[in-house]
């Protein structure tokens, strides 16, 4: 049994409308593991229940496993067949019966990551979405739902620690080998088992929940990493607090275990009772973490314990309800984090990575409905359209009927559909029922692609302005014709002239093609603020003059308006410069000089609103992408305000950084606005910048100024910049989490040989293709850098398609993840769109190429 060959590369598409409940229940599941690291046994016993009245074969799947014995109510049993890698048992008139299977699996060379795996010498599983099946026959689909019984036996030396969901119920030892019992009382589908085995130590904690019940929690990380738990288990308790308040849900176990390991293709897992964790998400120390790697341990955290309601309480009847899980939870894991710090710079975040990673998907091949209608491979639909699409969904539906509404539509939601199965057609109903509000029209949302776009225009008559609304819906690949979509529009209008004529905050529902909306009365043309808090996931076409932008940019009452305004303004100036219109730097300067007077009271906010927008985001508002145009006017642009404003940049720098304990919202946002300093001032090309960033990286009390000064260095050609690069490798180069950033911050050098770079650090001998991390460190932060992956004679694209065909046979859902960049051909011009299908023809060309490498070249490819 290889890897490779367990998956076949024929693509079979699944559908959707093709839908039928299983033919057999399996209330009841008893595991039993003898473990080893090369050689697992697997003892699985299931208690199947007919569901229909004919006779029906029961169905297993299978996925690189051979049956060694196949047992009936206790007798051995020869009524099965292999079909594919899939189990039949024939089991006659048979009603219900005992199946026993056995099987063994050889976790060490698992390089999937998929199904039972070494990592470190530790054993872990991940099932999501069909990995159960690497590790025992099953009908492995979320509607099969099961109480789990899981004996495991070991090496007591080699597996101190013996890990699986819900609680422990018995232990024992035999010999040099110890085994334990766990028994899960909560019925789950089979995505949701875990197991883990191996040496590790614990971070121990308790949460007393709002009924008075004591959770025991716990945090199990490799021997010398617990003192880097504390930030997670804070957020834990946090998020149990969070959930309990805002949605009345109360945690259900009398243990709540995580487990950090090193060798992960996601960034978390929610097992029920046993959260898989990638060490990324958990360890977290200043020395070795910056604010923004805190935060991500914080959202995760609360992702994956959010997951125990809207996921595993109520779970998914099929895959294409993949969002009605994964949807909602970014969406209470995004309003905790907001909670827990500054709302708007939380918005203003969640939105930028909306249009990085979401619009440009909604805009390629790729594109597909929150709630797709068919797949070859689902490990290619964890999208940000399932997670960060599906979350402004479910945020719409909040935003238009409040907050106390809303409650009441999840509380229907939670209560009605406990213990099941669902739907996104079920959630919808809940909140339409619960919340009192026609979502008809809405539903559209879950089946059309696309981003929609309002192109908005002013009309006046006899004082009285109005707004006219053209909404219209781009074709997506399978969907030319789209209808109107309905959502919810926040806006304001305010006279510029400060006449005190204003609308203020309002909300309004667009349904139609085309709307109009009466302002009120205003003396001039107002100013109008729209989506406001980006209360749809939309494109806002709408002229307005530099003056305007600079106003709003200054006066709007909504945070989020403000940077909007400021980065319309910018992204104005640049895409004219890029096109070869006069490069006026003037307004926007201006601009940025006065958002600058409001930093030392929200840094936070500062720092994000003086930011550039990214060159992927300006390429996004071009017919043709240039990416050496972009690169040339961002950065002239960015030494044009670096230049003006250097008293200013150099003060902020004069200042003091926060200790870098500090992890008030204040603090981050202060650490973050020098950041941006550093940057502007390094782009100004002072002679001093090299040194000085070097002396913030030298004297840095934590990682955020360390990298930031680390990364602003990397940009350049200065010797600071190889004696920073050797420095922080010798000190960190025991640590992979940090070693991935000295990669990071060298794939995402704005230097022009940033490709050959990468080349050469791709055979470091530090680097290496088991680790998804490590990948995604070198070659995820090149396809992120849009100069240096497109550079004109196509280096980047082979490196991509080398590395996508390398790794393939080991690591599948790891390869797939890296294809979608190449499959942006369409968007450049036609030397680069050769360039780029070449490279995707050269993958689908290798033999036995895995299913989910195979569905996201050829989608890409058709274009
Ligand atoms: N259920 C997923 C993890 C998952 C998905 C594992 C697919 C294996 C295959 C988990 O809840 C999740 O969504 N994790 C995210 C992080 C989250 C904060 C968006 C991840 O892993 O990226
Ligand atoms: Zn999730």
């Amino acid at each position: 049994m290889t890897d490779a060959s367990s998956t076949p590369a024929i693509p079979v598409t699944i559908h959707r409308s093709d839908y039928r409940a299983p033919d057999w229940s399996i209330p009841d599941i008893a595991l039993d593991f003898a473990l080893g690291i090369d050689a697992t046994k697997v003892g699985a016993a299931l208690s199947v229940v007919r569901q229909g009245g004919a006779p029906v074969p029961l169905l297993l799947r299978g996925d690189g496993l051979t049956p060694a014995a196949v047992r009936v109510d206790g007798e051995v049993w020869n009524d099965w067949r292999m079909e594919g890698s899939d189990l039949i048992v024939d089991l006659g008139e048979r009603t219900a019966a005992a199946v026993e299977v056995d099987t063994v699996i050889d976790p060490a060379s698992n390089t999937q990551l998929s199904g039972l795996y070494a990592s470190g010498g530790l054993l872990c599983t991940q099932c999501e979405a069909e990995g159960f099946r690497r590790i025992t026959f099953h009908p492995d689909r979320p509607d099969v739902l099961s109480r789990y019984k899981v004996r495991m036996a070991g090496d007591k030396a080699a597996f101190p620690i013996l890990l699986s969901n819900g609680n422990c119920v018995d232990q024992g030892e035999e010999g040099s080998d110890h085994w334990a019992l766990w028994e899960d009382p909560w019925p789950k589908p089979s995505y949701l088992f875990a197991l883990v085995a191996g040496d590790l130590v614990v971070n121990k904690d308790s949460f007393t929940t709002m009924s008075g019940r004591e959770v025991e929690l716990g945090i199990w990380v490799r021997g010398g990493d617990q003192d880097r738990t504390g930030h997670a288990m804070q957020a834990l308790k946090d998020s149990m607090a969070w959930d309990e308040r805002v949605y009345g849900r109360e945690y259900d176990l009398d243990l709540f275990n995580i487990v950090a390991v090193s060798d992960f293709n996601m960034g978390a897992m929610e097992n029920k009772g046993l959260n898989i964790f990638n060490t990324r998400y958990i360890l977290a120390d200043p020395d070795t973490a910056t604010d923004v790697d805190y935060d991500g341990v914080e959202g995760v955290v609360a992702h994956e314990y959010f997951h125990n309601w809207s996921g595993n309480r109520v779970t998914c009847r099929d895959w294409f309800q993949l969002s009605l899980k994964e949807g909602f939870t970014v969406f209470r894991d995004q309003n905790f984090s907001a909670d827990m710090g500054s709302p708007p710079v939380k918005r203003i975040e969640d939105v930028r990575l909306l249009r990085a990673a979401q619009f440009p998907e909604d805009a390629g091949p790729l594109a597909h409905p929150i709630r797709p209608d068919s797949f070859q491979e689902i490990s290619n639909f964890y999208t940000a359209t399932i997670y960060n699409k599906g979350a402004e969904i479910i945020r719409m539906m909040a935003t238009m009927v409040g907050p106390e509404r809303f409650r009441k539509g999840t509380d229907l939601y939670f209560e009605r559909h406990d213990g099941e199965a669902a739907t996104c057609e079920d959630f919808v109903r809940a909140i339409e029922e619960g919340a009192g509000i026609d979502l008809a029209q809405f539903r559209r949302w879950y089946e059309q692609a696309g981003t929609p776009r309002l192109k908005l225009s002013l009309a006046e008559e006899a004082g009285h302005w109005s707004l006219d609304i053209v909404q219209t819906v781009p074709p997506t690949p399978g969907q030319p014709e789209k209808q109107p979509m309905m959502m919810p529009l926040r806006l304001a209008a305010f006279a510029m002239d400060g006449s005190g004529d204003a609308l203020a905050d309002t909300l309004v529902t667009v349904t139609g093609a085309t709307q109009r909306i009466a302002l009120g009365k205003f003396a001039a043309r107002p100013a109008l603020s729209v989506n406001r808090g980006f209360s749809a996931p939309i494109i806002v076409d709408f002229e307005r003059g530099s003056g305007e932008l600079a106003w709003l940019a200054a006066h709007d009452d909504d945070p989020f308006a403000r940077y909007e305004a400021l980065q319309q303004l910018m992204l104005d100036t640049l895409v004219a410069a890029v096109s070869g219109k006069t490069g006026d730097h003037r307004a926007v300067i201006d601009a940025v000089g006065q958002t600058l007077a409001g930093a030392a009271s929200d840094p936070a906010f500062v720092a994000e609103a003086v930011l550039l927008p990214s060159e992927a985001f300006i390429g996004d508002q071009m017919v043709t992408v240039d990416p050496d145009a972009i690169r040339r006017e961002r950065l002239a642009l960015q030494a044009a305000i670096g230049t003006a404003l250097e008293t200013k940049w150099r003060a902020i720098l004069a200042g003091r950084a926060p200790p870098a304990t500090d992890l008030s919202s204040k603090a981050k946002g202060g650490r973050r606005l020098r950041g941006v300093a550093l940057a502007y001032l390094a782009a100004t090309g002072a002679d001093d910048a090299p040194a000085l960033a070097f002396r913030i990286f030298s004297d840095a009390d934590g990682m955020t100024e360390r990298q930031a000064a680390l990364a602003t260095l990397a940009h350049g050609d200065s010797d600071e910049r190889i004696a920073a690069l050797d420095i922080f490798y010798q000190r960190y180069r025991d640590n992979p989490l940090v070693l991935d950033k000295w990669f990071q911050v060298q794939a995402w050098s704005l230097r022009g040989d940033t490709v050959d770079a990468v080349k050469a650090l791709a055979q470091h001998p530090d680097f290496t293709l088991a680790n998804p991390n490590r990948v995604r460190s070198l070659y995820g932060a090149l396809t992120g850098n849009q100069a240096a992956f497109h550079q004109a004679d196509g280096a980047g694209y082979t490196l991509i398609a080398d590395l996508v065909i390398a790794l393939d046979p080991k690591n599948p859902q790891t390869s797939a993840k890296m294809i979608p960049p190449l499959g942006r051909w369409k968007r450049f011009d036609e030397g680069r769109q050769a360039l780029m299908k070449a490279e995707l023809e050269r993958i689908l060309a290798q033999p036995g190429l895995s299913r989910d490498v195979t569905e996201q070249a050829s989608k890409s490819l058709l274009g």
